[in-house]
């Protein structure tokens, strides 16, 4: 029978673990595509078939999976040096920039995701495009204070592109979705392409009520594409 999306999700991430070798210090990423990726590293481990992993969860959903699997933990304060991170994401382009943090998570993501040697994204074929922000929501993390005021000045920075930045909700009720860092999400939805990455990161980080984006830009060394056709892994 056909592979289901999921089947994808856990063949690029089988895939990913491959590059996982006994001693390494590992960033485990979030996401219903990483944690198959954790699932297949607790079971080597259980396996024997590696040993002495580190593990650095990047939300505390991950934290909670490894726990319950068994990977030894630990934090970038502990293990700044961090030898590789696997994790999913919601848009790649061809350049191996990224867009995450549909899932709440890019904080933590982006702080071990940069602290790591190698960064290898694992995604099924519906996450490729050719221009990042325009198939769902750009993610931006801001502090509680006056969000509205935040997601306003956002909402500037995209004016071109057609921007609507919406404030994240928990489910379909009136409760501000809360990221494990207790900051809010605003999503921005986008018309027509970015244009220059690394201006509108910069202008994004510039305003004092972000705390990140969702953009990942020159950060995945790796990404393995799972499809129909078979599995594609492209280096940068
Ligand atoms: C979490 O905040 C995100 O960055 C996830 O990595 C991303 O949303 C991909 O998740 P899925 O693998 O569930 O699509």
């Amino acid at each position: 029978h056909a592979p289901t999306q999921d089947d994808l999700k856990k063949i690029a991430a089988f895939k990913a673990v491959e590059f996982v070798e006994s001693g390494m210090v590992l960033g485990l990423g979030t996401g219903s595509t990483a944690c198959h990726a954790v699932a297949r590293i607790a079971e080597l481990l259980n396996q024997g078939k590696l040993s002495n992993i580190v593990g650095i969860p990047t939300s505390k959903k991950t934290h909670e999976q490894a726990l319950r699997l068994g990977i030894p933990l630990s934090d970038l304060d502990h293990h700044p040096a961090v030898d590789l991170a696997i994790d999913g994401a919601d848009e790649v382009d061809p350049h191996l920039n990224l867009v995450k943090g549909r899932g709440g998570s890019l904080l933590r993501e982006k702080m071990i995701e940069m602290a790591c040697k190698k960064f290898v994204v694992v995604v099924d074929e519906s996450k490729v495009v050719e221009n990042l922000g325009m198939s769902g929501a750009m993610p931006v993390e801001v502090v509680p204070f006056c969000w509205k005021y935040t997601a306003e000045m956002l909402r500037g920075l995209f004016q071109r592109s057609g921007c609507v930045a919406k404030l994240r909700f928990l489910g379909d009720g009136e409760e501000p979705f809360v990221t494990d860092n207790s900051n809010y999400i605003v999503d921005l939805y986008l018309e027509k392409e970015i244009g220059d990455l690394n201006a509108a990161s910069d202008a994004m980080l510039r305003l004092p009520g972000v705390v990140e984006h969702g953009m990942f830009l020159d950060m995945a060394t790796t990404v393995i594409v799972a499809g129909s056709h078979g599995v594609s892994v492209k280096n940068k």
